[in-house]
């Protein structure tokens, strides 16, 4: 399986022009299994490109439509050009009170849409030093996967992405045991693979997608720049 690249853009302040520039140059792109996880209003122009970045989106409601506003739903995703989307991030979980439950009724939606989701998960430093760090991540896993079978999270190919909150933006990334340790313990439940993300940077990039366990990497503030992104592209191992 080829190693996974997945920016994470947030709510950066690139406009379009921008993006399309830092989407210009990016040798070795297409061989590659790079995505963007881009704000809603750049899909569009993003999605399509010819590097063949997939992009996707870093949200989405659980219902297909109706009264909701300022949310976006999977069709809509979908027409926009995504052909991801990241689900249960912990800045909504934290910073935007999302639960387990709303998070599951995404999945089961993403799965109806037919859009391939990352489901991410992760603990608080608390639960982390309360040594509660596998039953959150069995509780969040469990929740967002009640009631759905292993062939139906296949057949959209989707992916965990393992985020320690305290890692994300910290500057302070997990260390490589703690996040073989999780890693495993996700495998040895599912079959998916399974993303490490949280303060991924150039310096530790190589250690990370060299491991074995780690599947990929979820990187937010290091993939803002198309000069460090190009970097890591270039050494993502191809197989
Ligand atoms: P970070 O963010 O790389 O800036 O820590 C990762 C994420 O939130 O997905």
């Amino acid at each position: 399986m080829k190693k996974i690249l997945i920016g994470n853009w947030k709510m950066c302040d690139k406009s379009a022009l921008d993006a399309l520039h830092f989407l210009k140059d990016l040798p070795g792109a297409q061989k590659k299994d790079v995505r963007i996880a881009a704000p809603f209003t750049l899909i569009r122009e993003m999605a399509g490109n010819s590097l063949k970045i997939r992009i996707g989106g870093q949200n989405m409601h659980s219902f297909g439509e109706g009264a909701f506003t300022g949310e976006i739903s999977a069709k809509m995703l979908r027409e926009a050009g995504a052909d991801f989307v990241l689900l249960g991030h912990s800045e909504r979980r934290h910073l935007l009170g999302e639960t387990n439950e709303f998070i599951q009724g995404k999945v089961e939606r993403a799965l109806v849409e037919g859009l391939s989701f990352v489901l991410c998960v992760g603990e608080t430093l608390e639960e982390r030093e309360s040594e509660e760090t596998f039953d959150v991540i069995q509780t969040q896993l469990e929740s967002a996967f009640d009631g759905i079978s292993d062939d139906q999270l296949e057949s959209c190919n989707a992916l965990i992405a393992y985020e320690p909150v305290w890692a994300i933006g910290t500057g302070k990334s997990a260390e490589m045991d703690q996040i073989i340790k999780v890693h495993e313990f996700i495998k040895s439940k599912y079959d998916l693979p399974v993303l490490y993300g949280g303060s991924v940077n150039l310096e530790n990039f190589q250690k990370l997608v060299g491991s074995r366990s780690i599947d990929g990497v979820l990187v937010g503030g290091a993939s803002l720049g198309a000069a460090t992104f190009s970097q890591m592209i270039q050494l993502l191992p191809e197989g």
